[in-house]
């Protein structure tokens, strides 16, 4: 379906989805998703501090798991009645017209701020299957999309999620579950893996190229760091055509080759080139679609003082620089560059990343957002700017 047929007048369904690890981005690269495929929706509870999103969205459109990186399951929820008795009824209702030959396999989570109240919900309901062979999986805020998986819970039987906001109360059914196992096969299956250059996990490779919310699918999307082609990769998977890879390291250029080739990428789809990200734009002959990128993060040193850290931001800051001033000529309007600024905490815990500025390129900064994995001593913050 072309994003224009997805019209304000059409049916809605409410639908919800359940983020990763980092809320905050991972609700915003729904709503670029959404948005970048002209879907008309509306957000109907802030709800992202909970760990879901509830939208009410056309029928028409059918999201696809798999292009969104930080969504662990998504699915259609009704409205159901509110108080206790009630929701178990709707629940059960639910169940019982899902049960095989007497067996009925399910996953139950409520999404309640009175996690008492759900126990008891979910003894009830036992209760009132004990007639059934039911296997169940326990309730826990999120059941994980691994556990999901191996019991096939989506083709076999069912997953409910039940969402209460006082008297609104949305009963949900699954329809999709992120696949972990195939990102792990697209991050650590590829025949060239540079770790010592670090390597960006799959997923947020696809959030940062949702946040781009590039609509034309054969606009070029360029990452002038590419170093293993993760950000080429997953653009490919997600439909666009018109990729273009840069890196000063030749070795970068054949791993990405490499990795491109086993991904099964047609060469029509994508080039590649030797070069400084500084002098890219130069290597452009017409304009940029959208810019999303991981550069060279710098050192990993652990327990580095202010001055240390303020002379890798230097040197960082002049190669985010140079590589921004030289894309920004080419960008269109309303083109986006996101890209993973390093930020660093010094031994009295002071945090700073490198400096561009952007005031004198037409760009515009929108909020960003942090990645960060416990243990790790440089978070990354994603940051977008936008060509007015
Ligand atoms: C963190 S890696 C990129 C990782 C990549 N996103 C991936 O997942 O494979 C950074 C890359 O920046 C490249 N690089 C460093 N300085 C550069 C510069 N001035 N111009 C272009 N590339 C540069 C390095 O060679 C390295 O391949």
């Amino acid at each position: 379906m072309r994003p224009q047929d997805i019209t304000k007048h059409s049916e809605r369904q409410v639908c919800f989805f359940i983020l990763g690890r980092e809320k905050e981005l991972c609700a915003q690269e729904v709503h670029s998703y959404l948005t970048r495929q002209g879907v008309d929706f509306v957000v109907l509870h802030d709800t992202t501090s909970l760990g879901y999103l509830l939208l009410s969205i056309p029928t028409e459109f059918t999201p696809h798991i798999e292009h969104v990186g930080g969504t662990i399951k998504w699915g259609v929820a009704t409205l159901g009645q509110s108080g206790k008795s009630q929701i178990k009824k709707d629940v059960l209702r639910i169940l019982t017209s899902c049960v095989v030959d007497d067996n009925l396999t399910f996953g139950l989570t409520l999404w309640d701020k009175a996690p008492k109240a759900s126990d008891f919900m979910m003894r009830d309901i036992k209760k009132d299957l004990s007639d059934y062979s039911v296997r169940f999986l326990p309730s826990s805020k999120l059941i994980s999309s691994r556990t999901l998986r191996k019991n096939k819970l989506i083709e076999s039987s069912t997953d409910i999620s039940v969402f209460i906001h006082g008297d609104n109360v949305y009963i949900g059914q699954t329809k999709e579950v992120q696949d972990v196992d195939a990102y792990t096969a697209r991050d650590v299956g590829r025949p060239d893996r540079p770790l010592s250059t670090g390597i960006m996990p799959p997923k947020l490779a696809q959030m940062m190229i949702n946040l781009a919310q590039v609509n034309n699918f054969h606009a070029l999307l360029l990452d002038p760091f590419c170093g293993s082609g993760t950000v080429l990769q997953e653009a490919h998977l997600m439909g666009y055509k018109n990729l273009m890879g840069s890196d000063a390291d030749h070795k970068a250029i054949d791993y990405t080759s490499k990795n491109l080739a086993w991904f099964k990428i047609p060469p029509e789809d994508f080039k590649l080139s030797q070069c400084d990200a500084r002098k890219i734009g130069e290597k452009i002959p017409g304009t940029i679609g959208a810019v999303v990128t991981e550069p060279y993060l710098g050192p990993h040193r652990e327990h580095a003082d202010s001055y240390e850290i303020a002379r890798i931001n230097d040197e960082l800051s002049s190669v985010y620089q140079g590589m921004i001033n030289s894309v920004s000529t080419k960008l269109i309007p309303h083109g986006r560059i996101v890209m993973v600024f390093p930020r660093r905490s010094d031994t009295n815990r002071h945090t700073s990343m490198p400096f561009v500025n952007t005031k004198n390129l037409g760009l515009i900064e929108l909020p960003s957002f942090i990645h960060y994995r416990e243990g790790q001593n440089i978070a990354r913050v994603i940051r977008i700017f936008e060509k007015v």
